[in-house]
């Protein structure tokens, strides 16, 4: 297990450019499948979730590698292609669930163990298989897995999702490229990585409209080719380096991440005292340690383009010690703010009621021991620990790689003090 040591009170100073959005990445590396030709994504971090997804990929039987920064993939024949995801693989990610559309449109039948992931409260997939259905999946549910089959191709539908799921508007937009006819998604998920996911389909051949509004069409059964690609950058990662300094403090500038991509971010921070300076593709962030930052914010986290939920964790490290009470309310995952314990072992006085975070604010956050709960909860413990007096110590089981390549090196680099420790797992 690894565990990340982090010194408080370092101001951070410099330039940091965030890698291709894991986001982005792992559906687009489960789209290839669908593709005739190789593909090659450019830039794609050495994250556990992009391992997860290679090694997934070649137990279904398909070839992918890494060039350096690129990972490539070669196309295979459907005869060579596996539906059977293996449960540790689809237990590893919530991403296993992209590969449901590709298998069933290429093998003809996909069966995928319950997908793991973050335990942000229940994440069903009845969207993503109800979607499936109305192109003519059969399908069966059987303990906690599913199996999809169809006996001839899918078809075109017209369908309405219950709620803009991006998951679920990913796996439909990969189905309805192979499907007969035009298929409408109604009621669609507006994320940028659901807009790059089409556009990588777009590049390949496809034929997408309306991608980034709540109506897609899709005309299908497009032959796809292979494309060179460059994935949108990570605009979570460029999130957390902006909460990084606006808990420790210094002037940062954020490149090669269009700032519209996290404008609400940017905004909850402007709003609590951090100076912005936007240039075309990068901000300048600027926060005077010596002054308190401004709490009394109510944030709704929800889908875009509202204030985006994998960073509400990030904004209530950034608040516990701000002048004020805040709360933040997360409408789309029950138990978003596991990390509220550690903000506790920290001397934070916050509390989880439901769906909301309260926090008191005005705390003057101590080093302590304390253990990632998820991802962007594990983040958030290590922006709390930038702002903390004394070394804390992190321990994660995992987490954090699955969405960040190393983020103590890219905090380093801006100059925290921060190292990361592997202990043998304890047998
Ligand atoms: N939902 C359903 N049924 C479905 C699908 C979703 O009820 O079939 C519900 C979920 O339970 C949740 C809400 O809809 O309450 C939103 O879920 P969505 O499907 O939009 O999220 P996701 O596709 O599972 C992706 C990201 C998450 C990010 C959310 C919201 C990936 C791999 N994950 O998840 O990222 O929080 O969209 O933007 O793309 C992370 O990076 O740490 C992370 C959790």
């Amino acid at each position: 297990m690894q565990t990340i040591t982090i010194t408080g009170g370092q101001t951070l100073r410099g330039t940091i450019r965030p890698a291709a959005a894991k986001n982005s990445v792992l559906p687009l590396l489960a789209a290839t499948l669908l593709c005739g030709e190789p593909c090659c994504l450019h830039s794609v971090p050495d994250l556990a979730d992009v391992d997860t997804s290679l090694a997934l990929l070649q137990a279904v039987g398909a070839k992918a590698v890494r060039h350096g920064p690129d990972l490539c993939t070669l196309p295979v024949s459907a005869a060579d292609l596996f539906g059977e995801i293996p449960p540790h693989l689809a237990g590893a990610m919530r991403s296993s669930v992209f590969y449901l559309a590709p298998l069933l449109c290429r093998v003809g039948m996909v069966r995928l163990p319950l997908p793991g992931g973050c335990r942000l409260g229940p994440r069903p997939v009845d969207i993503h298989l109800a979607g499936l259905a109305a192109m003519g999946a059969r399908v069966e549910l059987e303990g906690e897995a599913v199996t999809l089959r169809r006996t001839g191709p899918l078809q075109g539908t017209d369908f309405t999702l219950r709620l803009p799921s991006v998951g679920a508007t990913m796996t439909l937009l990969m189905a309805a490229c192979c499907a007969m006819g035009t298929t409408v998604l109604r009621g669609a998920a507006c994320e940028p990585e659901v807009c790059d996911l089409a556009r990588f389909l777009c590049a390949c051949g496809a034929q997408i409209t309306g991608a980034g509004t709540p109506v897609i069409v899709i005309q299908g059964r497009r032959t796809l080719g292979g494309v060179l690609y460059t994935p949108i950058p990570d605009r979570i990662a460029a999130a957390t380096y902006g909460a990084a300094v606006a808990a420790a403090g210094g002037e940062i500038t954020i490149e090669g991440c269009t700032p519209a991509y996290y404008q609400a971010f940017l905004q909850f921070l402007r709003d609590c005292g951090v100076q912005t300076v936007l240039h075309e593709n990068a901000v300048t962030l600027l926060r005077d340690p010596q002054k308190k930052l401004r709490g009394g914010q109510q944030l709704y986290a929800n889908a875009w383009p509202a204030f985006a939920t994998d960073t509400a964790p990030l904004a209530a490290a950034v608040l516990l010690e701000a002048e004020g009470a805040s709360e933040i309310y997360d409408h789309l995952f029950a138990n978003r703010f596991a990390c509220a314990e550690g903000f506790a072992a920290m001397g934070a006085s916050c509390r989880v009621k439901g769906r909301m975070l309260q926090i008191t604010g005005g705390a003057m956050l101590q080093a302590a021991e304390v253990k990632a709960p998820d991802l962007r909860g594990g983040a958030a413990l290590f922006v709390a620990a930038l702002a903390a007096r004394g070394t804390s110590v992190l321990q994660d089981p995992g987490h954090i790689r699955r969405g960040y390549a190393d983020l103590a090196a890219d905090l380093a680099q801006l100059g925290a003090r921060c190292a990361v420790q592997c202990q043998p797992v304890r047998r």
